[in-house]
């Protein structure tokens, strides 16, 4: 069953302030073609303000993933927009949309994706050296996400050295 939803109503006394930070407008994905075509998602519009949590619910292969893949900007849109921080993300180039993932989007991915290469703390840094921060200013930083999450003692092991929950938490600390 294709995720979709109606548009947002109008926003409530309890619903935090300030103008959204994510917008998804008419959201559609398609997987593959003619028969074998999948409407992922089809029509789905969300509005997230500041301070707000939203959980994202629904059956396995609803289109939880592609949504979420998409409002990253990890993957393009059929049709619709998504609109980050104001900024509707079809407009930036490559480089541009790197530099949105890499300040702005947080993303734990399903299956963590964590670079097999490198250890935890060097996980942790990479985007933020790319982004021009000091290797040892990254690795710093590194270290505080990993012990907020309990990891210091995992900080130089591979992905391949750790539990299936060491690796989902150095990717929440990644994120
Ligand atoms: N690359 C692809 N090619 C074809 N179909 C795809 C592709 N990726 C996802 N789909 C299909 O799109 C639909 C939504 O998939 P999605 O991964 O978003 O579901 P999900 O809600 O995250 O599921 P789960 O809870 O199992 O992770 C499913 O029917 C899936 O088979
Ligand atoms: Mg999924």
């Amino acid at each position: 069953m294709p995720a979709s939803a109606t548009p947002p109503p109008p926003s409530s006394s309890g619903t935090p302030g300030g103008s959204p930070v994510l917008e998804l407008r008419a959201l559609t994905r398609t997987h593959g073609s003619g028969v074998a075509e999948v409407h992922a998602l089809r029509g789905v519009h969300l509005s997230v303000h500041p301070g707000e949590l939203v959980a994202v619910m629904g059956p396995s292969g609803s289109g939880k993933s592609t949504l979420l893949t998409l409002a990253g900007g990890l993957d393009t849109a059929t049709s619709g927009q998504v609109v980050i921080e104001g900024q509707d993300i079809a407009a930036l180039g490559p480089k541009g949309m790197a530099a949105l993932r890499r300040r702005s989007v947080g993303y734990v991915f399903q299956d963590y994706n964590l670079i097999p290469a490198l250890t935890a703390a060097e996980n942790i840094a990479l985007p933020r050296e790319l982004d021009g921060v000091s290797v040892r200013k990254a690795r710093k930083e590194a270290l505080a996400a990993l012990a907020e999450m309990r990891l210091e003692e995992i900080a130089d092991r591979f992905p391949d050295e750790m539990s299936g929950g060491q690796q989902q938490r150095v990717a929440i600390a990644r994120a």
